[in-house]
Parts: structure tokens; sequence; C-alpha cells
């Protein structure tokens, strides 16, 4: 039998931190008198922390030099990892462990490719580090999503070509990415917003049956 990969995003995809992101970042641009909605999120999903913090601070018109925009940045993250920080197991969303064991029994490499340097924690608080047979490490990857290299670097890892690996995202930057790497795109959350994806599931219930066993 072929060989076959499914990489994973995180946020918002095996757990709900995309909604800890949020907050974490509403409070700060509300701290900068900056607006800050849902439609702001849904943009910043898969984007990562810098590039996420220079979007909210292009909605004001002060201009911040490199040291206090690191500032910030801590300063999200320092809220963010107190939000994540009462995470347990009973977080994995619904669909998530079932994905998981069918992968395991039939044989499929299992990869990560989050945008977030949180990520390696957030695996831990969900006891499902050693699910997974290769992490990508976002800080060794200087282009983020929608760039394709974070689901490459996985597949090469794998050494498997992208026809074989299935990429499973909420982002539409992560769609996008998934595309860009040539890969099958799981999109999980609204159709419209992940119009790119090859299948969209209203949450990862249903993998197995409606994406992992069909490919
Ligand atoms: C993921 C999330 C983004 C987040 C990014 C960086 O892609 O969807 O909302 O900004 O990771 O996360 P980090 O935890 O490193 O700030
Ligand atoms: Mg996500």
């Amino acid at each position: 039998m072929v060989q076959k990969a499914c990489i994973f995003d995180l946020d918002g995809v095996i757990t709900d931190t995309a909604h800890y992101h949020f907050l974490a970042w509403q409070r700060l641009a509300h701290s900068l008198g900056l607006p800050f909605d849902e439609d702001d999120n849904h943009r910043l999903k898969g984007v990562g922390r810098m590039e996420s913090l220079d979007y909210i601070l292009a909605k004001g018109t002060t201009a911040y030099s490199m040291d206090e925009r690191l500032a910030l940045a801590q300063q999200k993250n320092e809220d963010y990892k107190t939000l994540i920080g009462g995470i347990t197991p009973a977080d994995i969303l619904p669909g998530i462990v079932e994905a998981l064991d069918w992968l395991k029994a039939n044989n499929w490499r299992i990869g990560l490719a989050s945008a977030s340097r949180n990520a390696p924690q957030v695996l831990a608080s969900l006891e499902i580090t050693g699910a997974f047979d290769y992490v990508a490490d976002a800080g060794a990857i200087p282009k983020g999503k929608p760039a394709p290299d974070i689901f490459l670097d996985v597949a090469r890892a794998f050494g498997l070509p992208s026809s074989q690996c299935l990429g499973v995202e909420d982002a539409a930057s992560g769609v996008a990415a998934i595309k860009a790497a040539d890969m099958f795109a799981a999109g999980i959350g609204d159709a419209d917003i992940l119009a790119q994806a090859d299948i969209v599931l209203p949450s990862p219930e249903g993998l197995v049956e409606k994406v992992l066993k069909p490919f």
C-alpha cells in the first residue's frame, strides 16, 4: 500500500484555541483604541504573530518601533498563554481522537503544520504529543501561510510527494497554503470562507468517513 500522510493545523482544528487567539488579540487591540471583530479574526486565522500584530496596528495611525512591536506581541502572547493554561484532553474537538486512531490503525503518517510557536505546549496539554510523527517548527519556517512552506516541510520530513498528503485547516490562509503545496485540502468551518478547499466539513466530526477513507 502507498504511504499517505494527514497534516493537521492545530488552532481551530484539533482544539478551539482559535477563540483564545481572538480574545487575546481583541484585548490588545482595544487597549490601543483599535477595533477588532470576528471578521478581523477570520483574516488572522493561520497568520503568524508579528504579521497579525501589524494587521491590527495598521488600523491606526501610530507608528511603533520594532522594540514596541515586540513588546506588544509579547503582551498578547502572555495573555494567550494565560488563556490556554487550563487546557486539558477534554478540549480536544469531537472527531479528532477518532481520526488520529483511524490514521494510526491504517498506517498513515501524522503531521502537524501549525504557525503557532505555542503548538508543542498545546499538544502537551491535550496529551496527544505522541500521536504525531512530526511537528513542524513554526519558528524555523520564515514564510508563513498562505505560503506552502510549512506543509511542504512536513511532506519532506515524511519523504512523501504532495499527492499523498492531505491537509486539514480551519483558516482561509491555511487552505490556500495546502493548495499551494498541491495537496488535498479539507476545510473545517464555513464553506464560503473556505471555498478553496476540496471538501469542507462544519467540524472535525466525520473526518474519517467523509475525508480520510475516500482519500
Ligand atoms: C496560528 C493561529 C494564529 C496565530 C498563529 C501564531 O496560525 O491560527 O491565530 O497568530 O498561529 O501563533 P503564536 O501562538 O505563535 O502566537
Ligand atoms: Mg487554525
